[in-house]
C-alpha cells in the first residue's frame, strides 16, 4: 500500500504543470490519494483500538461469568443502600443503622420465615439479621416470585406509603411482596420465601467481596 501512495504521489508532482486534460486527471488522482491515506489512517486506527477493545473484554467476561465483585464499604454511609451487579444480577449492601438492627425483630411475628430456615442464604447468613456484620446486609435485589425487582422502603411509618406500622424494608410492585430490613418476606405475600443472600465474606473492615465465601490468599 506505502507503495502505491508513494506511486499516486509521485504521478501527482509530475501532472502538475501539464494541460486542462491532464489538471482533470490530477484531480481525479488526488482523490484516489486522500482516499487511500484515509484507508490507511482507518487501519492505524483499528489497530490502536483492537488492543484497547480486548483488553475491555476480559474484565466484562469475567463479571459476566460469575467473577466475585469487591464493594468499599467506606463509601456507603449508614441508612444508605447501594446496587452492585453480580452475575448479571442486582445485589443489594445496605448499611443498616442502629436502629434498623433494632426494628428488624419487630417485624418475626408478621414474617413468614423468621428463623431463616429455607435455604435463601449461607449458613453464616442465618440468622435473625441474615448477616456475618450486623450493620451490613447483603442481598440479591430479585423478588422470590416472579424476578421483579423490589423497591427500597427504608422510611418507617406513613412517610414510606405502607402504613403507620412499617419499620422499613422492600417492597415489591408487581404483585405486593413485601420484605423487612433483613430481606424476610411478609406472611401472606405472593413471594414464596425470603430474598436471596449471595456468598460473601470480608476482605477488611471497609472491602467486601461478593460471590466468594473465604477470603482471598
Ligand atoms: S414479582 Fe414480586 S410480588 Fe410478584
Amino acid at each position: 500500500m506505502a507503495d502505491n501512495i508513494e506511486q499516486i504521489g509521485s504521478n501527482q508532482a509530475t501532472g502538475a504543470g501539464g494541460d486542462s486534460g491532464g489538471a482533470s486527471v490530477d484531480k481525479n488522482r488526488r482523490r484516489t490519494l486522500i482516499a487511500w491515506t484515509g484507508a490507511a489512517g482507518a487501519v492505524a486506527g483499528i489497530g490502536i483500538a483492537v488492543p484497547f477493545v480486548m483488553s475491555m473484554f476480559p474484565s466484562e467476561r469475567a463479571r459476566a461469568a460469575g467473577a466475585p465483585v469487591e464493594v468499599d464499604l467506606s463509601k456507603i454511609e449508614p441508612g444508605m443502600m447501594i446496587t452492585e451487579e453480580w452475575r448479571g444480577k442486582p445485589v443489594w449492601v445496605l448499611h443498616r443503622t442502629d436502629g434498623m438492627i433494632e426494628r428488624v425483630p419487630r417485624t418475626d411475628d408478621v414474617v413468614a420465615d423468621p428463623g431463616s430456615r429455607q435455604p435463601m442464604q449461607p449458613d453464616y447468613a442465618r440468622n435473625e439479621l441474615r448477616s456475618i456484620k450486623p450493620n451490613y446486609l447483603v442481598l440479591v435485589g430479585i423478588c422470590t416470585h416472579l424476578g421483579c425487582s423490589p423497591s427500597q422502603k427504608l422510611e418507617v411509618g406513613e412517610a414510606s406509603g405502607l402504613g403507620a406500622d412499617w419499620n422499613g424494608g422492600f417492597f415489591c410492585p408487581c404483585h405486593g411482596s413485601k420484605f423487612d430490613l433483613a430481606g424476610r418476606v411478609f406472611k401472606g405475600a405472593p413471594a414464596p420465601s425470603n430474598l436471596e443472600v449471595p456468598p460473601h465474606t470480608y476482605l477488611s473492615d471497609t472491602r467486601l467481596l461478593i460471590g466468594e465465601d473465604s477470603k482471598r490468599g
